[in-house]
């Protein structure tokens, strides 16, 4: 496992209008859209190329393409829906599903109401949320992923936790954590300081 965090100056300077509290729910989801689209570059980074020839207009040549079994794209309801439009873009052909959680407001713990994933089990998921606070919706739902068969897993989270990210550590050691920020903790009601507030709220303008 390995803990990435995407420091590049263009997804700082957006995530720091995502924090601020003025910024209205349009812009926030602008804002998420295009992270996300940068955060997915670095969680492709690694995906194998195979050698194919071509010919350009000039000559033959062996060019590189992606290799390997299409990607599925799975959000965290709701709040993970807002990262994948931004993974659509780099990876159009990418299937997506859907794992639906939310976290209890008194006891914090995930309550699972839906799942809905492709048959095909060998492909590679990206787990998307934009919030990782104690880790126990992610957690969860990587937890259900595996046993429904998918193995190679990664998790892209926007914002994070130390707390949130050891959880997953623990129990999912072979998982890949992307994140644009590590956050300083958590407050009492299991909120990210300094955060940016709830962020399904902030996505669909529910408050
Ligand atoms: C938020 C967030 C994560 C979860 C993080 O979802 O999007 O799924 O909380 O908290 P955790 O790491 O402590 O589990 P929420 O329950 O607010 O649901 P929503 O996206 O439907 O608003
Ligand atoms: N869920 C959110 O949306 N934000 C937090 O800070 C924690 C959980």
């Amino acid at each position: 496992m390995a803990l990435h965090i995407i420091d590049h100056p263009l997804v700082q300077h957006k995530l720091s209008l995502m924090r601020n509290k003025e910024t209205s729910t349009n812009k926030f989801r602008e804002l998420l859209k295009e992270i996300s689209l940068f955060m997915g570059y670095e969680v492709t980074r690694d995906f194998p190329l195979t050698y194919e020839e071509i010919e350009t207009p000039l000559t033959k040549m062996n060019a590189p393409k992606i290799s390997g079994k299409k990607v599925v794209i799975a959000p965290i309801l709701r709040a993970g829906l807002g990262m994948v439009d931004g993974l659509l873009t780099l990876i159009p052909s990418a299937r997506v599903g859907h794992i639906g959680l939310y976290r209890d407001e008194e006891t914090c713990q995930p309550v699972f109401y839906y799942y809905k994933m492709p048959v095909n089990k060998e492909r590679m998921v990206i787990v998307t949320d934009p919030m990782l606070a104690t880790g126990g919706s992610a957690c969860d739902a990587i937890s259900r992923l595996k046993a429904d068969g998918y193995q190679s897993i990664r998790l892209m989270c926007l914002v994070a936790s130390p707390q949130g990210i050891k959880a997953v550590e623990d129990m999912h050691p072979d998982v890949d954590i992307y994140v644009a920020s590590v956050d300083e903790g958590l407050n009492e009601k299991n909120y990210i300081l300094p955060g940016l507030g709830d962020a399904g709220d902030r996505i669909f303008g529910t408050r």
